[in-house]
């Protein structure tokens, strides 16, 4: 058994509109898991417990970073330079750069090639007390690579104290071998890449890039479809490029979460809302693409659609190795306030992956992931800008 005693703590309950603030606060912890989060007159009196003088400093949830394409081999440094002298992201991928590029360089390299390419920007995520990740696979586009990526981000939750969840995303783009015949790929994608994935127990959702340079609504479908077969709930990269009105296909399969979200409209956010499907807001792609339009943001409040941020860290639209940048760029960019940004890379994040009864807010029963800050006030955590006051990071109370 553990106490913290001395913090002050952002709870981060998703049943609660504020930050659910307590000073003078406590955690008990017992195998791991919160037994007691309050003001400390009101904790428990345990003996043989470890006591953590806090010395108050705020405790948050420990982060979630519930979209990343954290493992891949290679760096797409040089499509960069090329959108900087004028050419666009689809510009490149309409020219077999893009999401293709890096399928080549991941299909080259070895599963233990991508664990290690993986470690520093896993490391840099861990340095600011993220405790659980979302890694998605995306640069395989077969059977044997899509696997060999879902194994190496497996691996990483070893290599590292740290909470991997796994994204069977094999409909990202149409691999080199499929050229002109899309829906054959998909036929692989479901009668065998889904299947086989699902069977080595390598996934715990799937998703697809439904957009006019990915996958039609008809094929998002029939892959929605091979998911529920193997059992598996579904996520939706929807309305990044243009509306293809996949929030309201992803809600239609119960999804987890929709993401990226610019061009989505109000039927999809009413959708969402109905289904209970969370709204994952990435503004590192936003960002590093120079887009102008917004998700809609004021729908989405009005319906009371949960939304997450996360890094999309990944080499084609978003090289991004910061929940703090990316809680800041939302804030920035898109003018989420503090309290918006705070939830969304705990509760409303561990929403998007069907993780609320486990991790994402200070509250009994959750996992006792913290992360413990150097800071004044909540709001510090978005406000600045490449600094980082983590003074500790906790997961499972060690
Ligand atoms: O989330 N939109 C599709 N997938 C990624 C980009 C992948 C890439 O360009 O390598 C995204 O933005
Ligand atoms: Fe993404």
């Amino acid at each position: 058994m553990r106490i913290w005693t001395n913090a002050k703590l952002a709870t981060l309950s998703a049943a609660r509109s504020d930050l659910g603030a307590i000073e003078g606060g406590a955690i008990v912890e017992d195998s791991g898991r919160i037994v007691f989060a309050g003001p400390a007159s009101d904790a428990p009196t345990v003996t043989n417990a470890e006591t953590v003088d806090c010395e108050g400093r705020w405790i948050t949830p420990g982060f979630i970073d519930c979209h990343t394409h954290l493992v891949y081999a290679g760096s797409r440094a040089r499509e960069f330079e090329m959108r900087l002298q004028g050419a666009t992201y689809e510009e490149i991928a309409e020219s077999g750069g893009g999401i293709r590029s890096t399928m080549l360089a991941t299909r080259k390299a070895s599963e233990e090639q991508l664990v290690e390419d993986a470690l520093p920007r896993l490391d840099a995520l861990l340095a600011e007390g993220v405790t659980t990740i979302e890694i998605k696979s995306g640069y395989g586009l077969d059977v044997e690579h899509e696997l060999k990526q879902l194994r190496a981000a497996r691996t990483l939750g070893e290599r590292r104290d740290v909470e991997i969840r796994t994204t069977l995303l094999a409909a990202h783009t149409l691999p080199p071998e499929f050229d002109g015949r899309p829906d054959d790929f998909i036929d692989l994608v479901c009668n065998q890449i889904i299947p086989e994935a699902a069977s080595a127990g390598l996934v715990d959702a799937v998703d697809a890039f439904c957009e006019s340079i990915g996958f039609t609504r008809e094929q998002t479908e029939r892959v929605f479809e091979a998911a529920r077969s193997a059992g598996l709930p579904v996520k939706l990269h929807a309305e990044q490029l243009s509306n293809s009105h996949g929030a309201q296909l992803a809600a239609k399969y119960g999804a987890l979460s929709a993401d990226h979200l610019e061009y989505l409209d109000e039927d999809g956010v009413r959708a969402m809302a109905q289904a209970g499907t969370a709204a994952v807001i990435l503004p590192g792609a936003f960002y590093f693409l120079r887009d102008t339009k917004l998700p809609p943001f004021d729908l989405l409040r009005k319906h009371r659609v949960p939304m997450a941020i996360a890094t999309d860290c990944n080499p084609g639209t978003s090289p991004l190795t910061s929940v703090l940048l990316a809680m800041n760029m939302a804030a920035t960019l898109f003018r989420l306030t503090v309290k918006e940004c705070l939830k969304g890379v705990t509760c409303n994040a561990a929403a998007a992956l069907g993780m609320a009864h486990k991790v994402g807010s200070l509250e009994v029963g959750k996992q006792c992931d913290l992360a413990i800050w150097d800071i004044e006030s909540p709001a510090e955590l978005v406000y600045n800008i490449g600094l980082n006051k983590l003074h500790q990071r906790v997961r499972g109370g060690r």
